[in-house]
């Protein structure tokens, strides 16, 4: 018995040392040393053996056993440091090369727009207002004198969402919105400027556009006027697409201002001498303003006895194209990127 135990440890010392990998190492393990392993079968048989014999057999097998694990064992750990520094080389990273260059986006001309307009509005002692894209029916009409079934509402297609929400047709909701939240009643300076929606859709009309907006509310007393609605336009639009830039102003209507106008500036293609885009006029229409109506002013809170001021809206994506010369204003909501690089600079 003795000799069919040595007679196993040769053998297997052989194979261990033929193993090429961790996993032949581990079946070597299994056949020798486990639980159905060729050297355990021979301790299962040690009960035909004499007493005498039984512990010397029984020593010598946990020696070979003990000596074929420390040999698996060193083996292993040749073969584990080996697969380690394999996969570190490979696995280098050379610091060296360049790296995957990740694109830098641009700011879209609308927002460059928005952030000139609130800056110079800022400068003048404007606050920034914002409100909701999904708004009421009340604040976009009701509040600001379009009482429900007024015929002014036909001039601003709607998305109604329910009977009270639609997707908001003009800034002007946050006139209401402000005056409405102004409790102390103070004078207020705000201009707004963000999404609004009208179910429009054509080569020169788009469902989803720009406005902004801006409203003066003061004391009777400092007499806010027709002059300083001009005054503070010809700033706006001087600053904002060119100073030799001059204004019109055409009597409209608007339910919330009276009297109202629409705004008209020197074509900013002909220079005012007449040609295609301005239809020969030499003017082309930028904004809706007028004297904020007293009946809006008693809907939110302010005597108009007391306070009087104006209020004037402007569509974005027209700004955005004179300031910047583009000519077709689907250019601003396809986002084709060879467009909006040519607005990625530093400023
Ligand atoms: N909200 C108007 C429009 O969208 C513009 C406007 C704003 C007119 C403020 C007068 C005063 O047509």
């Amino acid at each position: 018995m003795e000799g069919q135990i040595r007679e196993i440890e040769q053998k297997s010392i052989k194979e261990i040392n033929e193993a090429k990998n961790l996993k032949e190492l581990n079946d070597l393990r299994v056949k020798y040393l486990g639980k159905k392993g060729e050297l355990t079968t021979i301790l299962r048989g040690m009960g035909g053996l004499t007493p005498e014999e039984r512990p010397k057999i029984g020593s010598l097998v946990n020696v070979v056993k003990a000596n074929l694990e420390k040999i698996i064992q060193e083996r292993e750990t040749k073969y584990q440091e080996e697969e380690l520094n394999k996969k570190l080389e490979e696995e280098t990273i050379d610091i060296t090369l360049p790296s995957t260059k990740t694109k830098r986006g641009s700011k879209h001309p609308i927002n460059r727009v928005i952030e000139e307009i609130e800056d110079l509005f800022v400068s003048m002692g404007y606050d920034v207002e914002v409100g909701p894209e999904l708004e009421t029916d009340e604040f976009c009409f009701e509040r600001l004198n379009l009482p429900k079934g007024h015929p002014a509402r036909d001039m601003q297609d709607s998305f109604y969402i329910t009977n009270e929400y639609l997707l908001r047709t003009q800034t002007s909701a946050v006139q209401a919105r402000t005056m409405l939240a102004n409790e102390e009643k103070t004078p207020i300076r705000m201009i707004c400027a963000g999404k609004t929606y009208r179910r429009e859709d054509d080569a020169t009309h788009s469902h989803q556009f720009g406005q902004v907006e801006g409203l003066v509310i003061d004391k009777k007393e400092n007499n806010v006027s027709l002059a300083d609605l001009k005054g503070t336009l010809e700033i706006f639009v001087r600053k904002l697409i060119g100073e030799n830039l001059s204004l019109r102003f055409r009597p409209s209507y608007f339910p919330f201002t009276e009297p109202s106008y629409e705004v008209d500036v020197t074509c900013f293609k002909c220079g005012g001498k007449g040609c295609p885009l301005c239809k020969q006029t030499g003017w082309i229409e930028i904004l809706g303003a007028g004297i904020v109506h007293p009946n809006v002013l008693k809907m939110n809170g302010y005597d108009p006895e007391k306070f009087g001021g104006f209020a004037f809206g402007t569509g974005l994506d027209r700004l955005a194209m004179f300031k910047y010369g583009i000519t077709d204003m689907r250019y601003l909501y396809t986002n084709d990127v060879r467009f909006l690089k040519q607005f990625d600079r530093k400023d």
